[in-house]
């Protein structure tokens, strides 16, 4: 009998279910896990490669298999009959190609339109998360780079969410530190009145900081006012943790504004949260005999690294790594997370190797051969240039304010979609609120995509005129793409949310078919970009899929066509899933265009 697989997990996920079933049977001896991917070759929509390894397990202990291949075969006798596989055919030293049939994947995608895409979530083997992202430190300048942690930790967390997985979006930021003295005694000395300013009333908190830095470097009695503030502050004295508390508070209020803009939700849970922790935490690893004394410092030497892990610096103070142990602990005890995600540019990757390794020796991660949970990943990310392929800067200052940058995105694709709509015509069929909505909608999701659309390891150059295109892989693109295909619905004289319920996908022509299939995918790219933290992998799959569309679009003819019902359902189906992947990557899609 069929076993009961209907919507549980990616296709992959079922297929290898049936595979694992006719595995057992074929060789119930030994204990194997299927492995199941895409096919390669044109024989098959899926492939099962098993067969290889499995004859180098039985062979020489009396088996009555002659080589892989007819292993193969038996695998593919030994498929449950079912109504997913139509059929099973044998390709070299044995590999299976497996044939889904048309009709369940027809009916697949007709159950995800009227039962929604959260149908197609897929399964992850993790039931909480800990995403680390974003996180820039107070007072000093939130740059690129926090734009990129930004945008990639929250489109992982996207993905997570869509999979049911509970996701704790966490803000580390640096609001903890010795540069909070200079900060506080510069604000004594230039707002004697400090308590009752506004948040905006300092004026840019990077000048202020560049300000205070100059003063602490060129006065030597303002430096030794600025360290004795610090000792006051950890000391907790009133009046300097109400000045710490005043300049966070107005750092916060900026980066707000930027999430803002992003639609990006995070909760602080920023450095000094984890400083009570700290010395406990650091007890429990000395009692374990892990923390040594070096050269004044407390540290912990870590195999395979020349330098040591400092953990308490040698005047006494905790650093970004003591914060990172406790943070840790906290997230591993208290929150009871079973994955712990950070995102940070891969400069920082030896900080993180680093810290893991100290965890795992203090027995909190198991070996990461295992593959077990708890477990932590480093998210790293390259550079981000600019045109002169140094790091990215604008030119009038040094650093660039992401919010200047995402207005710049939006008012360059407002000028070209109205020059567009006048040459066309068009303009009059739109109010302003639509233009200001889908310029927006088009050129921070344009700002996204350039930033996700890469491998996330690689750099890449900012160029507003390459991310605004709207010939090849841009977010531009895409909207078109997606804006094309609901025009084409809205063309229809048919009514898509009746044919949802009452219409039949058939799959008859070759590029309907490629089309369907690439579809039903989906659950399985999502699973794929979480499982290796990769973005990248989610741009790749929406831009193929526009590109099938295409090739569907040019060869099947939908309105007016004899197959116009099923058609229009294919379109509606490629319509839910585009949206669906702007969604995980935070773009608004448009639909006029
Ligand atoms: N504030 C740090 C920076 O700007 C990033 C923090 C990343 N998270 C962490 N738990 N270390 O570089």
């Amino acid at each position: 009998a069929a076993p009961a697989l209907q919507g549980a997990g990616s296709v992959k996920q079922q297929i290898s279910n049936l595979v694992a079933l006719s595995l057992r049977a074929t060789v119930p001896e030994v204990d194997v896990e299927p492995i199941v991917e895409v096919c390669t070759g044109k024989f098959g929509d899926y492939q099962c490669n098993n067969a290889m390894g499995l004859w180098s397990k039985v062979k020489g202990s009396g088996t009555s298999f002659k080589n892989p291949n007819a292993i193969g075969q038996a695998i593919a006798k030994n498929l449950p009959a079912c109504d997913v596989i139509e059929s099973a055919s044998v390709a070299g030293p044995g590999f299976v190609n497996i044939v889904l049939s048309k009709s369940w994947v027809a009916k697949r995608i007709q159950d995800m339109l009227v039962n929604g895409i959260t149908t197609w979530a897929s399964i992850l083997p993790v039931k909480r998360v800990v995403l680390d992202f974003s996180s820039p430190n107070i007072a000093k300048e939130m740059h690129v780079g926090h734009l990129r942690s930004t945008i990639i930790g929250d489109t992982l967390a996207r993905m997570f969410e869509f999979s049911n997985v509970e996701v704790l979006r966490r803000n580390h930021v640096g609001d903890w530190g010795t540069q909070f003295g200079m900060l506080i005694e510069f604000l004594f000395e230039k707002f004697p009145n400090w308590e009752e300013l506004g948040s905006q009333a300092i004026g840019d908190l990077q000048v202020f900081y560049k300000a205070s830095k100059q003063r602490f470097d060129e006065d030597a009695e303002f430096k030794d006012r600025a360290q004795q503030a610090v000792v006051r502050l950890q000391g907790g004295e009133e009046k300097y943790r109400a000045a710490w508390k005043k300049i966070c508070e107005i750092s916060r209020n900026e980066f707000d504004q930027v999430y803002k803009l992003l639609d990006v939700q995070l909760e602080e849970k920023g450095e000094s949260f984890y400083n009570p922790y700290i010395p406990q935490v650091l007890e429990k690893l000395s009692s374990q005999g892990l923390i040594e004394e070096s050269e004044g410092a407390r540290v912990i030497f870590i195999q395979g690294h020349q330098i040591p892990l400092i953990v308490v610096k040698r005047d006494g103070g905790f650093n970004y790594a003591s914060t990172d142990l406790a943070a840790l602990w906290y997230r591993l005890n208290v929150e009871k997370a079973e994955w712990i995600i950070y995102v940070t540019d891969v400069g920082q990757q030896q900080h993180f190797d680093m810290f893991f390794k100290a965890a795992r020796m203090a027995g909190w991660l198991p070996d990461p051969k295992e593959k077990k949970f708890p477990k932590t990943s480093h998210v790293g990310f390259g550079l981000v240039l600019g045109a002169d392929g140094k790091r990215f800067r604008t030119r009038s200052t040094e650093v660039v304010r992401l919010g200047d940058l995402l207005d710049e995105a939006k008012s360059r694709s407002k000028s070209e979609l109205l020059q567009r709509l006048t040459e066309n015509g068009k303009i009059v069929d739109w109010t302003d609120e639509e233009l200001e909505q889908t310029s927006k909608a088009v050129g921070y999701g344009a700002v996204k995509y350039a930033d996700l659309k890469n491998n996330r390891l690689t750099n890449y150059t900012f160029s507003f005129d390459q991310m605004l295109s709207d010939k090849g892989n841009t977010a531009v693109y895409l909207q078109y793409a997606h804006a094309r295909i609901c025009s084409i619905i809205r063309k229809s004289n048919m009514d898509v949310e009746e044919l949802k319920v009452s219409g039949n996908i058939s799959l008859a022509h070759p590029d309907e078919r490629v089309l369907g299939l690439y579809l039903i995918r989906y659950a399985e790219i999502v699973e794929e970009a979480c499982t290796n933290l990769l973005p990248s992998v989610l741009c790749e799959y929406l831009y193929n899929l526009s590109e099938m569309f295409t090739r569907f679009y040019t060869n099947c003819q939908v309105v007016g066509s004899p197959e116009e019902p099923s058609r229009l359902l294919l379109c509606e189906a490629t319509a839910v899933v585009m949206r669906q992947c702007f969604q995980l990557l935070g773009i608004t899609p448009v639909y006029k265009l």
